[in-house]
């Protein structure tokens, strides 16, 4: 594969105006654009081809999705799982008390397909170490691959519960709860987590010792501090800091919009794997572009939001399944110039029927494309 072929091979795409070029650089932070990242992509499309052992278990790529909640839902990862390339998909959260007491499924997001079981990562946030132990054996008798740990939400409604993020004020009861996990469950357990709430990075290596000290086999780290939703760039720096620090895997997370960010991420922080969030939920496909060498043609922009709309119905009620593709639209909006009017049409449409049309309408003129997905429409 050729350098540079993965972002060409897009060539329907226009390059347009696109905010990121503007942005303003961070000394911690690499942006694409210069030679050093044009070099690193043939080698990082081979790294993350390189299987990954975590936890004793073979992982056959090193490029995953992150959880993110009522996104990474069960709907949106058979979508994923249409075009493939990824080694493990991270399930949105769940909350430990209602898996752990076998509550509904669709209200937790609980839910799976049984194909993608064996590459699927249960993720649970919680605050009470035994809950979340009982919670994780229900996940792995469930068949998942493993369990994540959720250490890096910082929306209100989770920490006012003193979970997520909110748990990196107390290392020694997040450390509790891994522990209590690992003494639970022998399949693969990860942990997902932030720099924490302070810009200190000394605090972020602290606590992936903790983790890993507890039984962790694998930390995924988003270098950004708590109270920062996605706003100031993460400081991949960070990333390398904690790497260095412990002997599991660490997976980088943070502002992937493009295999020469991947490229550059891993050439500056040496982490083993790369999560991605926004951008696969922008282009589904993107695991497969980057690691099985899958060419989009110019259609598949307008296919997958269809099928999404099928296979949310498939999933959920017609209700929920409106409100999931809300949520979607906002990030795939992101792929188009007028992306805004994605969204609104989108967002106008109260029925099933009126979702197809309204996304069928808004591909009647091919939209034009952006080469990386809108930052504005990201956050
Ligand atoms: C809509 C949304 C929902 C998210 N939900 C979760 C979640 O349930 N658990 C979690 O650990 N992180 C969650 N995150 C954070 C992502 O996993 C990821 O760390 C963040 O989006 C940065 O990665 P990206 O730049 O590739 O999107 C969420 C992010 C977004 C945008």
């Amino acid at each position: 594969m050729k350098t540079g072929e993965l972002e060409l091979r897009d060539d329907f795409v226009k390059q347009t105006y696109s905010p990121i070029h503007e942005m303003k650089q961070n000394t911690d932070m690499c942006r694409p654009g210069d030679g050093a990242a044009d070099e690193g992509v043939e080698e990082v499309v081979r790294m993350l081809n390189r299987p990954l052992r975590i936890g004793g278990r073979s992982i056959p790529k090193r490029l995953f999705l992150a959880p993110l909640s009522k996104l990474g839902n069960v709907a949106f990862r058979e979508l994923l799982a249409t075009f493939g390339g990824f080694g493990l998909l991270f399930s949105e959260m769940s909350g430990s008390r209602s898996v752990a007491s076998g509550g509904g499924p669709a209200y937790s997001g609980f839910m799976w397909r049984p194909a993608e079981l064996s590459h699927l990562v249960c993720q649970l946030y919680g605050d009470d170490p035994e809950v979340m132990a009982r919670a994780a054996v229900r996940v792995v008798e469930a068949g998942f691959m493993g369990v994540d740990v959720n250490f890096g939400c910082s929306v209100a409604a989770v920490c006012r519960h003193n979970c997520g993020a909110a748990l990196l004020k107390d290392p020694v009861r997040a450390a509790g709860i891994v522990s209590a996990i690992r003494r639970a469950v022998s399949a693969p357990l990860f942990v997902k987590f932030r720099t924490g709430w302070k810009d200190d990075p000394e605090a972020a290596v602290e606590m992936a010792r903790r983790f890993a000290d507890a039984g962790a086999d694998a930390l995924t780290f988003h270098p950004r501090v708590a109270p920062d939703r996605r706003t100031r760039q993460p400081k991949w720096a960070y990333i390398g800091r904690v790497k260095s620090a412990v002997d599991i895997p660490v997976i980088g997370n943070g502002n992937v919009f493009d295999i020469k960010d991947c490229a550059r991420m891993v050439a500056l922080t040496g982490c083993d794997g790369v999560a991605i969030g926004r951008l696969a939920v922008a282009r589904p496909w993107t695991f497969a572009q980057w690691t099985n060498g899958f060419q989009p043609d110019v259609g598949i922009y307008r296919r997958c939001a269809l099928d999404l709309i099928d296979l949310l119905l498939k999933h959920f009620d017609p209700q929920t399944a409106i409100r999931r593709y809300y949520r979607f639209a906002a990030y795939y909006a992101g792929n188009f110039k007028f992306g805004h009017m994605f969204h609104s049409r989108v967002h106008r449409a109260k029925s099933i029927d009126a979702l197809r049309d309204a996304v069928a309408a808004f591909f009647e003129a091919p939209p034009e494309i952006v080469a990386r997905p809108n930052m504005t429409m990201l956050r």
